[in-house]
């Protein structure tokens, strides 16, 4: 086994007791036990474990397939677990459907982040939460709107414009936005940035910091290990629907490849390799 294989064991073995660590031994927010879930004979997750505490980045990696979604549908209310146990605020909680999750305090934000083109960002933001959409109070919820992109310092040029104006980050932080709404606890994000260019992805991650100091907990979804390791307190990896270790973001891209993955011997750890032979050359060649 390589050195960078162990260390990765290593901090996979230290994600037992690592989870609860995350939190600095504060009750997480939302704690999940041994959930699992099978579609028919594909056991899409198994045994899962995760923590998420109060005012963390929890980021979750995983390789196509690792069941990434599914544990984000099974806390959103669409799917429910075939076992295991779902606590929040430290009781136990069943969320039969979205908006038993919602009401809880679960927010999501899915990757087609489900914005009507047509409508603009107030619309957007109170789409499906209007309180009587019969008498829908324009002003109140014009300042709302204002407030909540305020409080989270978002480049939105004028809340009356339509979101088919608007840009790939700027939608994003309209559907953050439109999640806060309802004070969650948590929220979770499939893939923030993986449409957006580098500016816009730095505007998102920054966003997703300031929900972070709000106190919010956050799972973010990332293929991205930059964004991952620019943002995330913790990284949770998932492999073939299991945990495969809890790392801090200043692990290396090897360890995470190598958990990702389940694979040492991989164009990440030969390019280590290649690199820290090709040293004492490099050294040899100034001197
Ligand atoms: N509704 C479903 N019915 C049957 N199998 C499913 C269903 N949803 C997911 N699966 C299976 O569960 C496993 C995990 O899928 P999931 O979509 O959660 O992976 P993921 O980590 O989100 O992958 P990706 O990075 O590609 O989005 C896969 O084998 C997938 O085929
Ligand atoms: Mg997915």
């Amino acid at each position: 086994m390589t050195e960078s294989a162990e260390q990765a064991n290593a901090s996979a073995t230290a994600s037992a007791d690592g989870q609860a660590a995350g939190g600095n031994g504060r009750t997480p927010v939302l704690s999940l036990r041994n959930v699992c879930k099978n579609f028919g004979a594909v056991s899409a997750l198994t045994d899962i474990e995760l923590d998420v505490h109060a005012g963390e980045v929890v980021a979750l990696v995983g390789d196509n397939g690792a069941g990434k979604s599914t544990l984000v549908k099974v806390l959103a209310g669409v799917h429910q677990p075939t076992s295991g146990s779902i606590s929040f605020d430290g009781k136990s909680v069943r969320l039969a459907d979205p908006s038993a999750a919602l009401n809880l305090g679960i927010a999501t934000v899915f990757q087609d982040l489900a914005l009507c083109e047509n409508l603009d960002v107030v619309a957007n933001i109170y789409l499906g939460q209007e309180k009587d959409p019969y008498h829908l109070d324009e002003v109140s919820m014009e300042v709302r709107a204002w407030t909540l992109l305020n409080e989270l310092s978002a480049r939105i040029p004028d809340v009356r414009d339509v979101v088919a104006s608007l840009s790939g980050g700027q939608r994003q932080t309209v559907a953050i936005a439109r999640s806060l709404l309802l004070d969650p606890k948590v929220i979770m994000l499939d893939e923030p940035t993986a449409a957006l260019g580098v500016a816009q992805t730095a505007e998102v991650l920054n966003l997703i910091e300031r929900v972070r100091d709000r106190g919010l907990g956050v799972i973010m979804i990332s293929h991205n290990m930059e964004d991952v390791r620019a943002v995330a307190d913790r990284v949770v990896v998932l492999r073939l629907g299991r945990n495969n270790g809890v790392f801090t973001p200043d692990a290396s891209n090897q360890e995470l490849v190598s958990a990702i993955t389940g694979a040492t011997d991989n164009s990440v750890s030969r390019r280590a390799e290649r690199q820290r032979a090709a040293q004492p050359v490099a050294e040899e060649v100034q001197a």
